[in-house]
């Protein structure tokens, strides 16, 4: 299959800091792929890069055959590259039809043909029973919902998460698991940033794994997480070493 997203050698400092280091890595088109990576890592960096939110300072950005770099967010948005926030920031005082209904505004000028995308999306994303509710009244579980929810009703190609499962209780990840896979299963490219394991080693097909701003493996999520440099770019330098004496990690 052809890659639907290729990033070839991506940069972007901020200030001193390198938040992006020469990062290159292709999406294939009908997968379901994560990237994951301590904090401050330079994930998010990378998503605003490929989605046009921020330029990067050297690199090139092809979507769908086409070099979208420095392209504006809203240009990717029509062609479907739809990305979700990690802080949520919702329209409060409107419902959460509403809210869902400017995502499917992208594609369809008529408010009944969006009112109706929208409801058919709550009901995907489980948010039915919550749709004549302010979006200021959902839980942060609803609140990420309808994140989701929102870039879901622009009919994305390629979809990014960026944390859709953070703040969420064991429960409530269990029941978004289902969701994603889904949404995926439905024919849309997900590549997902999470630092919720459970969810990464149940969906993933492929991991890549940004630390510092560099990519440091590939590969299943079974082998990135036994990797070495994996292990100490979480926990520190030695601590793969120490695992491995104590029969902890393989
Ligand atoms: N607009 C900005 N201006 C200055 N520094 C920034 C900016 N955006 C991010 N950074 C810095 O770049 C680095 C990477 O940040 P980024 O948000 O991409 O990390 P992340 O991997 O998404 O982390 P987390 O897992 O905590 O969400 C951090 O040191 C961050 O402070
Ligand atoms: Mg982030």
């Amino acid at each position: 299959m052809n890659a639907l997203l290729e990033i070839h050698n991506l940069s972007k400092t901020f200030g001193g800091l390198k938040a992006v280091k020469d990062v290159s890595l292709n999406l294939k088109e009908g997968t379901l792929a994560a990237i994951i990576g301590p904090n401050g890592a330079g994930k998010t960096t990378l998503f605003a890069l490929m989605s046009g939110f921020i330029k990067p300072d050297t690199g090139r950005v092809t979507y769908a055959g086409k070099d979208i770099t420095g392209h504006a967010p809203h240009l990717n948005a029509k062609r479907g590259m739809a990305r979700t926030f990690q802080i949520v920031q919702p329209f409060a005082a409107q419902t959460v039809l509403e809210n869902i209904a400017v995502g499917a505004h992208l594609h369809m000028a008529s408010r009944r043909a969006a009112l109706a995308k929208a409801e058919a999306i709550a009901e995907q994303v489980g948010l039915t029973s919550q749709i004549d509710k302010p979006a200021a009244a959902l839980t942060v579980a609803g609140r990420k919902r309808l994140e989701l929810a929102r870039t879901l009703a622009t009919q994305p190609r390629l979809l990014l998460l960026d944390e859709v499962l953070a703040g969420l209780n064991p429960q409530e990840i269990a029941e978004m698991i289902p969701v994603v896979r889904g949404i995926a299963n439905s024919g849309v490219t997900v590549l997902m940033i999470e630092h919720v394991m459970q969810a990464v080693m149940n969906l993933a097909e492929h991991v890549w794994v940004l630390a510092e701003g560099q990519l440091i493996a590939e590969g299943s999520p079974q082998s990135v997480t036994q990797d070495a440099r994996v292990i100490e770019a979480y926990l520190g330098t030695g601590m793969a070493e120490k695992l491995k004496r104590e029969g902890v990690s393989s």
